[in-house]
């Protein structure tokens, strides 16, 4: 059986790019029952954004609710948090050890920072912490600690995978083959879900859709998405229209085509956004009433997720010794 893991860290509240990236297509995936799916919240790579007791609580809960009101199944889904693993800690370290530096000062994140620093005249490094720099080590062994051969993801994602293919072939050529070497997979249509702005929709640029606000702030948060400045009547393009975009992954293709139509008759973008906005709360009226009532009762949150320790932490207790073994730190 063929075993299918994803995670999202707590460092804001779940968005529409996080959803169309991530959450849809890796809770389809685990919904089939040909797959084991590992779902969890990567808490502690949010430590390096989040560092703020109360916060990252809101936060790793915010996360929790999105997961399960958007259909997460805890009795068909391994659902943890990271933190309650510590075997995926030591792996991690494990890793750091066949891990050249050279090859973490080449991470997209990492690069970026150091690049603004240079252009800014400060000190390279300044603002990086050491969680930072090896997040990639730990995302791998995120994955590795359960011989994922899939990992649902966006496309910033990528780079990440690649890291973790990467230290998985360099294991295994040094130790004997111990993992399998996992895929990433990137759904083409929306694996840069552009946000409000235009750039990435990313809680790092605020330009987010969440995805359980009040109707009144979802309202005024789709009415902000920028347009060009075509009048009423005047006919649009669909192509590269967020407006546009959105909406056809949350309707139905005739729905879709209908709107397209409108598009090259001449709604107006107001009109266009009152048609998206009435379309996102039917879309999430479900999802948002588990959410609601979830939120009302966090015990009953934190109990699945301690439940979900219960199940996951013995397979990676398995894991690590066979990975001990390899390195020749046990008795065997
Ligand atoms: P953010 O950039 O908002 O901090 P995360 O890094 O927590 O988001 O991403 C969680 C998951 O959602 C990842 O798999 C990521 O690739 C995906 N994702 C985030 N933003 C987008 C987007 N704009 N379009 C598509 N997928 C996205
Ligand atoms: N780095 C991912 C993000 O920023 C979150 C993440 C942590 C993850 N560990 C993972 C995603 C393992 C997939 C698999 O969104």
């Amino acid at each position: 059986m063929k075993t299918l893991l994803s995670g999202i860290k707590p460092t804001g509240r779940p968005h529409l790019g996080n959803y169309l990236g991530m959450l849809k297509p890796g809770l389809e995936l685990a919904s089939h029952n040909d797959y084991q799916s590992f779902l969890f919240i990567a808490d502690y790579h949010a430590l390096n954004f989040i560092q703020d007791q109360k916060l990252m609580r809101e936060l790793v809960l915010e996360v929790a609710l999105t997961y399960l009101a958007l259909g997460l199944d805890p009795s068909k889904t391994f659902f943890y948090r990271q933190s309650d693993i510590p075997e995926i800690f030591e792996l991690a370290l494990i890793l750091q050890c066949v891990c050249p530096k050279g090859f973490m000062n080449r991470a997209h994140a990492y690069k970026a920072i150091v690049d603004k620093n240079r252009a800014e005249g400060r000190d390279e490094d300044d603002g990086v912490n050491m969680g930072l720099f090896n997040y990639p080590v730990l995302m791998a062994a995120d994955i590795l600690m359960f011989n994922a051969d899939y990992v649902p993801v966006g496309q910033d994602q990528i780079q990440h995978l690649e890291y973790t293919r990467d230290l998985a072939i360099k294991f295994n050529h040094i130790f004997g083959k111990t993992f399998k070497i996992p895929e990433a997979l990137v759904k083409e249509e929306v694996a840069v879900l552009p946000g409000l702005d235009g750039r990435k929709m990313s809680k790092s640029y605020g330009n987010t859709i969440p995805l359980f606000e009040p109707d009144n702030k979802i309202k005024k948060i789709i009415n902000s998405i920028k347009t060009d400045c075509k009048g009423a009547n005047e006919p649009k393009d669909t192509e590269g229209n967020l407006i546009y975009l959105i909406y056809k992954e949350l309707a139905s293709p005739e729905e879709t085509e209908a709107f397209a139509e409108a598009f090259h008759s001449g709604i107006s973008y107001g009109e266009a956004k009152q048609k998206l906005y009435e379309k996102f709360i039917e879309y999430f009226s479900g999802p948002r009433a588990v959410y609601e009532d979830l939120k009302a009762h966090p015990d009953t949150v934190f109990d699945i997720l301690a439940e979900g320790q219960k199940k996951v932490r013995p397979i990676a207790q398995e894991g690590i010794q066979i990975i001990r073994s390899k390195i020749g730190i046990n008795r065997n």
